[in-house]
């Protein structure tokens, strides 16, 4: 079976094009940016709150078509000024470092309200949920969030067998 990383990148697919602005809220080692280049898109934001992960991400992937910024994803909205195509968020900590270093509910919260607001009609968004301990309270604030807007429609994907395992909520903006 595809990983819930896979899926995400499915669901995303179909909105990208040559022309499409792409958001990469959690740069990491960058796997979200090179699937988006690989789509041959036009322009990928990439956030990354680890000097040392961002500048050799950035190092790998840096290219006229990506805008990379060594901040926290709840400014993008200083950094964005124009509508984007599709979004990516894969919360929770970089795999190969400081595991204490982890995305935080409250500002994942509002980077995603300021992902909504950039987000074309039609434009989709994948939030890679992390349930496991620091995880679980982003996880319920993320979702009770998403339920009070009324432009999108949420799909939640999970595996059905497994306990606190990571999860999808796949997001299209309807107006
Ligand atoms: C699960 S990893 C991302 C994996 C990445 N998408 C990849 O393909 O390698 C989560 C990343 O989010 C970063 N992060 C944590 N808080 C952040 C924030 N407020 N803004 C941007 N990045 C953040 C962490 O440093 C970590 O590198």
């Amino acid at each position: 079976m595809k990983s819930m990383v896979d899926l995400s990148h499915e669901f995303l697919k179909p909105v990208l094009h040559k022309q499409a602005i792409c958001v990469d809220a959690t740069l990491g080692q960058g796997k979200d940016t090179y699937f988006f280049l690989s789509q041959n898109v036009h322009k990928v934001y990439g956030f990354e709150i680890q000097r040392d992960v961002f500048e050799s991400t950035k190092e790998q992937l840096d290219d006229q078509k990506t805008c990379f910024y060594n901040v926290g994803h709840e400014h993008m909205e200083e950094y964005i000024h124009e509508e984007v195509d599709a979004i990516i968020f894969n919360f929770g900590y970089f795999p190969h470092g400081d595991h204490g270093i982890t995305t935080q509910s409250s500002s994942s919260v509002s980077a995603v309200r300021q992902a909504l607001k950039l987000l074309k009609v039609k434009g989709r968004m994948a939030l890679v949920m992390y349930p496991h301990e620091s995880g679980q309270e982003e996880a319920k604030c993320m979702e009770e969030f998403l339920k009070t807007q009324t432009s999108i429609q949420v799909q939640k994907i999970q595996n059905l067998l497994v306990d606190h395992c990571p999860y999808l909520l796949l997001i299209e903006k309807r107006r």
